[in-house]
């Protein structure tokens, strides 16, 4: 099994990667692989709401394609996006490139658990972990959920280190996760009743 993991910075060894590796290595020892892939720090396209996915299946914009985060993710079992706090909410980079991700390809994550997780010097955690927390309950996805709520504090990856507890709770989130990958019992939902009018 394999969880693929978004880090929502541009820092690819920041205080968010630093949260993903202790969610990651907590897997690991409970037999499960992981890969962080990095939206690093080039600018990342928003949705238009063009449509175009609605027909082809495929985002028209190439900044960046998606193809290859898509391939990674059809194969992958669950999922954790990470962010740092940016105004109480997460980064614009992350939300733009899971926008359009789960616009055109969301068929892809259905019923796979995720869990969100957030970085931030003092306070935001909980909002950003509510943006975040969106694309899995549309998506029928399970979320994988922790002790406190899901967030280290620190503006450096050191001080990352110094947050114990934070760190507790990114454990516990592989833990959670390890539980559901091993649980064969998820819900089957009705699909096919979509309102076009109302989304
Ligand atoms: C534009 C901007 C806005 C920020 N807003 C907040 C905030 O609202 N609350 C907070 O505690 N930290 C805030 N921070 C600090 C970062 O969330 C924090 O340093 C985070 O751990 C950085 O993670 P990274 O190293 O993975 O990028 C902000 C940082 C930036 C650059």
């Amino acid at each position: 099994m394999r969880v693929l993991m978004v880090n929502g910075s541009a820092k690819a060894s920041g205080c968010t990667a630093r949260a993903l590796r202790e969610v990651g290595e907590t897997l690991q020892k409970e037999g499960i692989e992981y890969e962080i892939y990095q939206l690093g720090g080039d600018p990342i396209k928003d949705c238009t709401g063009c449509g175009a996915c609605r027909k082809t299946g495929k985002c028209i914009f190439k900044d960046p394609d998606l193809t290859e985060f898509l391939e990674k993710a059809e194969k992958a079992d669950g999922f954790v996006f990470g962010t740092p706090v940016y105004y109480a909410h997460p980064s614009g980079r992350i939300l733009s490139f899971l926008d359009r991700v789960f616009y055109s390809a969301g068929s892809l994550f259905k019923g796979k658990p995720g869990a969100a997780v957030c970085s931030c010097r003092r306070a935001g955690e909980v909002c950003s972990m509510d943006v975040l927390n969106k694309y899995f309950t549309i998506n029928a996805m399970p979320i994988a959920s922790s002790t406190y709520w899901n967030g280290v504090h620190g503006s450096t990856a050191e001080q990352v280190e110094m947050d114990t507890e934070g760190l507790q709770t990114m454990r516990n989130i592989g833990h959670s996760m390890a539980n559901l990958l091993k649980n064969e019992n998820r819900a089957v939902m009705e699909t096919g009743n979509r309102t076009d009018f109302i989304r």
